[in-house]
């Protein structure tokens, strides 16, 4: 239940163009409080309502920071944060375009292109805060798909390592049961504290977690 918003059913018209997979999205997004709230509400999208969660439970963004948001496509996250962050500067990546957002600056590519990674950089320096809700493609074995997840997360650790400032926070996607034992390990010598989180606004029947590590040693 969200407050506000009915759900309301809807049967969809035969469509012969559309992929089972598309009928699916859209199946959901039909009955989907978040996504009913999220056009409601003239957001993008509703992973809106995962970084606002995420934010009230951790209370991350400020003005004046360096953000950085990787897989930010189409939009959601960069636009909560550049509305907190009046002073600092947002830079945004994803293998889609997006629709622009005023004051944030977005690249499309690969994060795990160095050419991208370089671009980030040159673009911001360090910054205060990464984030990342980039979500491989999944194939529906969900064994491979934790695994292309954590080799992301990997490459994201690393990355943080050189250009997150100290004291600096991450917060990135994983997967329920958590990120794998050797990462978490790695971040918790990385990071003063971390801790796992699953938005209200995060499907119930979605694997989908948060790793929120702050203060970077
Ligand atoms: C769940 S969506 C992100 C939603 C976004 N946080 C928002 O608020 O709009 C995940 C995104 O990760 C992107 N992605 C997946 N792999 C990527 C990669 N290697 N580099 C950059 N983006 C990637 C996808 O294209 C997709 O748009």
């Amino acid at each position: 239940m969200v407050r506000g918003i009915k759900v309301q059913k809807i049967k969809l018209k035969k469509d012969p163009h559309r992929t089972h997979s598309s009928t699916q999205w859209l199946r959901r997004q039909l009955v989907d409080p978040y996504a009913l709230k999220a056009k409601k509400e003239g957001l993008r999208c509703r992973a809106s309502y995962k970084i606002m969660e995420i934010d009230a439970k951790f209370n991350i963004f400020k003005n004046g920071q360096n953000v950085m948001d990787l897989g930010a496509a189409p939009g959601g996250w960069s636009e909560y944060v550049i509305q907190k962050n009046k002073t600092g500067k947002v830079i945004a990546i994803d293998l889609l375009e997006i629709e622009p957002i005023k004051g944030v600056l977005f690249q499309q590519g690969d994060f795990t292109d160095p050419k991208m990674q370089d671009w980030l950089t040159e673009n911001i320096g360090q910054a205060d805060v990464i984030m990342s809700d980039i979500a491989p493609n999944t194939s529906g074995v969900q064994s491979a798909d934790h695994l292309r997840l954590m080799a992301i997360l990997d490459e994201i650790i690393q990355f943080t390592d050189l250009h997150l400032k100290v004291g600096g926070i991450l917060v990135a996607k994983t997967f329920r049961g958590g990120t794998s034992q050797n990462l978490l390990e790695q971040l918790k010598q990385k990071f003063k504290t971390v801790k796992h989180f699953k938005p209200e606004s995060s499907r119930k029947d979605s694997v989908e977690m948060f790793v929120v590590c702050m203060g970077k040693k």
